[in-house]
Parts: structure tokens; sequence; C-alpha cells
């Protein structure tokens, strides 16, 4: 029915999104029912327990297509047939079974557990056999109390309806309800509840939809899926006159604006939800290996994350980028955070970085960007002279990279609490060197050429930049970035009396302007010769490329935590030379704290996946080994 309800919405004044949420499973493909048939028949159970109504009826639908049901239920007599509550009781009477014990109100498990011990001779269970017919998630709880009473337990799982094959809209629309990019949530199926919470659990998301839903419509087509709702502790706020899409469409439309707004006010006045702050400011986000090593505080392991992790070598983003432009990745807050999540946890990284790109603030500068194939960034609009950097516009980012902003929230609902979120931005020469070029560069000649010629104007320039960095790391880390890194990519190419006269002044400007409790690393590539000074310009974490040896940067800054600096292309070798490689660079280390792991320059769009997951995996074990944590 998508497109149907599509259309009433868009009559409605309404903008639709709408996922797949469930695939319909084949009775006789369901393995789980057709074992426990045989287990059933051949006298392998003592008891069985029914949790719920809709499971139970289509368990014996599954069963039946190999079975005779007269069967199934004369080797059911056998066992005591326990029914967590009237439901699963009147599903049992339909097929004809008998003699079921029913668990008493509020038919938690707890007096499932109750009622299974109170038939079991004493009070072990020890060797009694207990199947669970189950639907949707297993009970751990239940599972564990009776195994714990010594009883051996199978979970029966049993789905009419599965998860869609791909899952990628339904998650990506959970994604835009955590957002409040949508302020109504309609379902028209008890199913369709399940699919989404069981999506959403296994994502991660299961706290910060149940948030979500305090602050959007939730409507429900009718009693039985609202009664689904309620079973996931979701209220309910409206069930339409009839049990129909158009009703329910036009009757949320009616009341969507005023019901929305109310719901807000509610929370906002505080009598709805804990804050944010309680759920995710907890101790570990600001224990973890991250946070710790840039602070130089001992580690278990030593973290590590790499730059551009989220990028072209990796299928699930090259899948995303077949869909939308990259410059609408950067734009779209839930996709972004997709791509930014999915990364890390795919690799298994200690930290995962904002997706954006470092160039996204030149636009607002009334520049223009575009991302070109095969050529990368192109400046639309490149200053020439004193007179294009007057013209050029002091950046608002609260406004004009508001999508940053959200796309950093977005992540953080999505990140696991314990995950560290990076933001990031370009360091101002590095950004210079893009206005002055137009794009990427050998020589950086007009960069040069300006900067040396009109000390003035290139001034004027770089504190405008430095400033519009500044104000964007800072809101960045409002919007609930845990560190931020500043690339300065291009600042090698200097000489490091340039760098001092001008750079450092600037990139000191921006560094300023942050916090100081939370960490900033201060990145470039080829700046042997400029790392005292880089360190002089602030940051608290120094990141460092290839080229240089990073045991002696240590020495030389023993106030400042490090990060890199494996050589990007190690990870087109193999498992065993990266482990080599690993090894050297933790050995060279050594036991220092505050060493982050990483590559020296950003991973490149070839290398295979699996050797940076063998990467992460080495450096995590061997660090880990040589602080004596295993052998
Ligand atoms: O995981 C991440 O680190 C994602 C966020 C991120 C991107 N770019 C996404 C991106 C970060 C931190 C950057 C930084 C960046 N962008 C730098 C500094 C890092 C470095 O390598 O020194 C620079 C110089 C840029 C500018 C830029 N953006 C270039 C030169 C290019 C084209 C070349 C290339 O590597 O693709 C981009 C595009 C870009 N930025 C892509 C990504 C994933 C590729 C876009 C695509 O999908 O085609």
């Amino acid at each position: 029915m998508a497109d149907e309800v599509r259309s009433l919405v868009t009559k409605s004044g309404g903008v639709a999104i709408s996922a797949p949420s469930m695939r319909e499973v084949p009775l006789e493909s369901n393995a789980a029912a057709l074992a426990f048939a045989a287990d059933l028949l051949a006298g392998r159970y003592d008891v069985v327990v029914f949790l719920t109504g809709v499971g139970t009826r289509h368990l014996f639908a599954a069963m039946e297509t190999r079975s005779e049901r007269a069967a199934l239920v004369a080797a059911l007599a056998k066992t005591t047939i326990v029914a967590r509550g009237p439901k699963p009781l009147r599903a049992l009477r339909e097929l004809g079974i008998e003699h079921v014990i029913t668990v008493p109100e509020p038919n938690t498990w707890h007096e499932v557990v109750a009622t299974v011990q109170k038939r079991a001779t004493g009070a072990s269970l020890a060797g009694t056999r207990i199947a669970i017919q189950e639907y949707g998630a297993t009970n751990d709880a239940l599972v564990e109390a009776l195994r714990g009473a010594g009883a051996s337990v199978e979970t029966i799982p049993v789905y009419r309806w599965a998860l869609p094959d791909d899952c990628w809209p339904l998650a990506s629309a959970i994604r835009e309800i955590i957002a409040r990019t949508a302020d109504v949530v309609l379902f028209t199926s008890a199913t369709q509840v399940h699919n989404v919470m069981r999506l959403a659990a296994e994502r991660g998301l299961a706290d910060d939809l149940h948030e979500a839903f305090a602050e959007v419509l939730v409507a429900s087509i009718g009693p039985v899926c609202s009664e689904a709702l309620a079973e996931h502790d979701v209220q309910v706020d409206l069930e339409p006159t009839r049990a129909k899409v158009g009703v329910l469409v036009r009757e949320a439309a009616d009341c969507a604006a005023t019901m929305v707004t109310a719901k807000r006010a509610a929370l906002h006045a505080g009598r709805v939800r804990a804050t944010e702050r309680d759920r995710r400011g907890g101790p570990s986000l600001d224990d973890c290996a991250f946070l710790r090593a840039c602070r130089r505080e001992p580690v278990d392991y030593t973290p590590v994350w790499l730059m551009r992790q989220a990028g072209r070598y990796m299928q699930e983003y090259r899948e995303v980028r077949a869909r939308v432009s990259f410059m609408e990745l950067c734009k779209r807050p839930e996709l972004a955070a997709e791509v930014a999540v999915t990364a890390q946890e795919r690799i298994g990284a200690d930290a995962a970085i904002l997706f954006s790109d470092i160039l996204l603030i030149v636009e607002p500068m009334g520049l223009g960007l575009e991302y070109t194939r095969g050529e990368g960034p192109r400046i639309g609009r490149i200053v020439h002279t004193a007179a294009d950097v007057d013209r050029l516009r002091p950046v608002e980012p609260e406004d004009s990279l508001s999508f940053v902003f959200e796309a950093v929230r977005a992540t953080r609902r999505a990140l696991a609490s314990s995950v560290p979120l990076l933001g990031f931005s370009g360091a101002p020469f590095t950004l210079a060197s893009y206005i002055l070029e137009g794009g990427g560069s050998r020589n950086y000649v007009a960069t040069k050429r300006f900067m040396y010629s009109d000390e003035g104007a290139w001034n004027a320039m770089m504190a405008l930049i430095a400033d519009a960095v500044g104000s964007y790391l800072r809101l960045q880390i409002e919007a609930g970035c845990q560190a931020v890194q500043l690339f300065d990519s291009w600042v090698g190419c200097l000489a490091p009396e340039d760098y001092e006269r001008y750079v450092l002044p600037h990139t000191r400007r921006a560094i300023a302007a942050l916090p100081a409790e939370v960490p900033v690393i201060h990145f470039g590539t080829e700046t042997a010769t400029l790392l005292d000074l880089q360190a002089a310009a602030g940051g608290s974490v120094l990141g460092v490329d290839h080229r240089v040896p990073i045991a002696e940067v240590a020495r030389r800054h023993p106030d400042l935590a490090i990060q890199g600096n494996l050589d990007p292309t190690v990870l087109f070798t193999d498992r065993g030379v990266i482990r080599e490689h690993v090894a050297r660079l933790l050995d060279q280390v050594g036991q220092r704290p505050g060493h982050i792991f990483n590559l020296g320059h950003g991973i490149l769009p070839a290398t295979p996946v699996d050797n940076v997951i063998a990467l992460v995996d080495a450096v995590h074990e061997m660090s880990e080994a040589l602080r004596g944590g295993h052998g």
C-alpha cells in the first residue's frame, strides 16, 4: 500500500518518507519450526512454553506443512503445556489443544519461570527439557533464569514476516524519525511495529527512537497495532475513527501540528524524559581509550581510527554514492550519519569521524563549490585580488552550515554510546590554498604569490577563515562532538619561517576559540620541519604523517599526545606485512601514554577493506599484549 499511502499523505499537504518494513516468510522455509516438530514427535521435551498467540498459530501452520496436526497435538499432550497469557491460550484452544496451564498476570518472564518451577518436582529444574516458542527477539532473561535453575532450554524462533532483504531504506527512515525530520509516524500493522523496533534494536537505535516518539505524532491504524506499540512502550497518540488508511492519514493530518507542538512543549517543560546528558554523558564515553589517549592517560590498548575511514574503499559507501551525489550525502544528516557509523562499526575503529568535507565551509563565503568526478573539488569563484578578499562573506555557520550540526546530532544518536565522535575542519592555510588555487595544486603558485605579495590582504583573508573555522568547530562540539581535528593537509609546502609569519597566528586564533577541555588534533602532512611551530599554534594532539619518525616527535613533545602514522600504502600488502609494520610502530612509540594509532594520511580509495579490518585488529591485539593484557 506504499504508493496509496504516499499519495494520501501528499494530498493532505505532507511529505511522505516510506520504507518497506516486512517480507513474508514462506511457511515451509521455517526450519526452526520443522526441527521443533521432529523433536516434539520424538518425545524430546518435558515442557513447552507458548509466548504469543500469533507465533503459536504460525508455528503450527509451519509444522503442518510436514506433519499431521493430530500427531502434533498428541505429542504435545505428553508434555506440560504453558501459555504465557490469554492470547496463546486462545490460539492453543483453536488448535484443539487442552490441559494448558496459563501463566498468571502480569505475564512477565518472572511469572513464566514461577509457573514452570511449580510444575517441576522439587525446586530445581535439573534435567528438565524446555522448548520456548518465541516471536520477535529472544527473551534472554527468561532463558537465563530457566537455565540457571538447571533446565535445558531451546528457543523456537518463528516468523510470519521477516525484515526486508535490504534494510537500508527502513534504517534510514528510522534515522529520519530520530533526526526529527519526520513529524508524524504512521503504523499500519503490528508486524510493522515489531520489525521497526527490532531493526532499531539491532542498530543500537532503540533508545533514540523511543525518545523521538515522545516528540512526534504516533498514529496507529487500529487496536492490534496499538497493542504492539504498547508492548514496545510506545505511546499511541491517535487511532482513527475507522481502521482505514485514508481515515488514518486524514485524521493525523488534521491534528498533527497541534499535537506535535503540544508533545514538544510537554517535553521541554521537563515532564517527560531524562535529559540527553543523563543518557549519553555517562562515564564510559569520557573514559574510552581514544579520549584517554588524547589526554595522555594510560589505556589498556592503543586506540585506532583512520583518516577518511568512511570513503570509497568501502563497498557500503559506494552503494550509497551510487544513489546520491557526494554533496547531497554531506547535506542529508541521516545519510551522513549512516555512512559515518557504518564505517566505524565495520572496521571496529575506536572513534567515528563526522561525514562531511573540509571544503563545505567555503560555500557560504560565496565562492561556489563542486565535486567533479575524477578532478576532485572545484571552487567556482577563485580569489585573485585584494578586492576579491573584500567581497568574501564572513561565515555564520549556525545558519549556512546547519546541516553539518544536524549531521553531528544524527551521528551522535546513531553511534554506540561509548564511541566518541570527531568533528573536523580544514585549517586556515589549507582552506586558503583551495580558495586561491580553485582546487588541488602541485606547487601552490597562486597561493604563495598572493601571500608573499599582499600580506595585508592575505591576513584579512586568513583572519576571516580562522574566525569561520573557530566558530564552525565550536558549534560541532556543542552539537555533540567529543574531539575535533584540524586538517592542514597542504601546509607542508611552506618553510618554517613562512609558517610562523603567515599561518601560525591564524591557526592559533582558530584553536583558541575552542573550549580548552576538548581535545584538538592538529594534523598536517610533510610537516617534519614545522612540527614545533604547529605545536605552538595549539592542539593537544599532534597528527603526523608517515614521513616523520614518530618516536622522535613523541620525545620532543612530551606534553602532547601523538597521532599517526602508518604509511597508507602498507594497506595494499597483506595481513602479515601489515602486522609487522604495526608491531614496529607500536614498538617505536613504546609504552608512552598518549598515542592514537592512525595512518599518515587519508586511506586510499582502492584499499582492500579486509586489510583495514586486519590493521585495526592488529593494533588492538598487539598493543594490549605489549601492555601485558594478554600474554
Ligand atoms: O571518513 C572520513 O574521514 C570522512 C570525512 C572526510 C572527507 N574528506 C570525505 C570525502 C574528511 C575528514 C575529509 C577531509 C578532506 N577533504 C581533506 C583533508 C584530508 C586529507 O586527505 O588530507 C581534504 C584535502 C579534502 C578535500 C577533498 N574532498 C578532496 C581533495 C576530495 C577529492 C579527492 C578524494 O579523495 O576523493 C574530496 C572528496 C571527498 N571527501 C570524498 C570523501 C569520502 C570522496 C567523494 C566521493 O565519494 O567521490
